[in-house]
């Protein structure tokens, strides 16, 4: 049986309004709000409809909460590999049991390839992308490059830094919460190409973020709904 998403929020952010089109970044220090908004946006009709399947690939294991309320099921990447039809069924959080970047690399691999294989309508949440895009280099490209528009991605990551510039060149929406380290920054303005973002992200207190679609970023949110999505 499909697993159903939560109906009722249960944190106290603004509704994520980013567009209900393209890949999603999500970029902030640690414990600055990331997962929290995006389990909202997950909650919100935008990032689910047309009977997308969500799939979390969940590194450090914090979002089992929340996968138990919405009746995700829980598999390993081992499971996954010997039963890969319930990517057609359900909701699936991937489960990385000895949390080492090694291992959420090997499982983000292994969906990404049966996602892209089998054409999965769906959203790729990629949580704490940073840690292990290094295991899992050319999926997360295909994926960011060739998923479109059966896959989504959601690439939450405390240091865009790390995260390859050819996947990052392709998010069409950002949420962007507190980035001090000048590294970071630069790659958010290098892809949003808004130097006033180079003032605003090291002060934002936790919680509080930009949100930046396509080009166009307004202060404060939320953004209006994008009409048209860049080729
Ligand atoms: N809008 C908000 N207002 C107040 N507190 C918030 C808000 N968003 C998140 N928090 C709180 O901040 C803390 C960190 O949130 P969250 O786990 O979402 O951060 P994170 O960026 O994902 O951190 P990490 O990188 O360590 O996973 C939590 O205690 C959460 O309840
Ligand atoms: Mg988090």
């Amino acid at each position: 049986m499909r697993a159903k998403l939560p109906q009722k929020p249960r944190a106290t952010v603004a509704p994520p309004r980013l567009p209900g089109v393209g890949h999603v970044g999500v970029f902030g220090k640690t414990q600055f709000g990331k997962s929290t908004w995006t389990r909202k946006a997950l909650e919100s009709a935008e990032l689910t409809s047309a009977g997308r399947r969500v799939f979390v690939v969940d590194a450090k294991g914090d979002w089992r909460a929340w996968c138990l309320a919405a009746g995700f099921m829980f598999m390993t990447a081992d499971e996954l590999l010997q039963a890969p039809g319930y990517l057609l069924t359900d909701n699936v959080c991937l489960m990385v049991p000895d949390r080492t970047p090694r291992a959420a690399g090997r499982a983000f691999r292994l969906l990404a390839r049966l996602v892209h294989a089998r054409q999965i309508q769906c959203v790729v949440v990629a949580e704490e992308v940073g840690s292990y895009a290094e295991f899992c280099r050319e999926e997360l490209h295909t994926l960011a490059t060739q998923g479109l528009p059966h896959c989504r991605l959601l690439v939450v990551a405390q240091r865009p830094a790390v995260v390859p510039k050819t996947v990052r060149s392709q998010l069409d929406a950002l949420a962007l919460f507190h980035l001090d380290e000048p590294g970071d920054v630069e790659a958010v303005v290098e892809r949003t190409r808004d130097e006033s973002l180079a003032a605003v992200l090291p002060s934002l207190p936790v919680g509080a973020h930009r949100e930046w679609v396509a080009g166009l970023v307004q202060h404060p949110n939320p953004l209006p709904p994008k009409e048209s999505h860049p080729s």
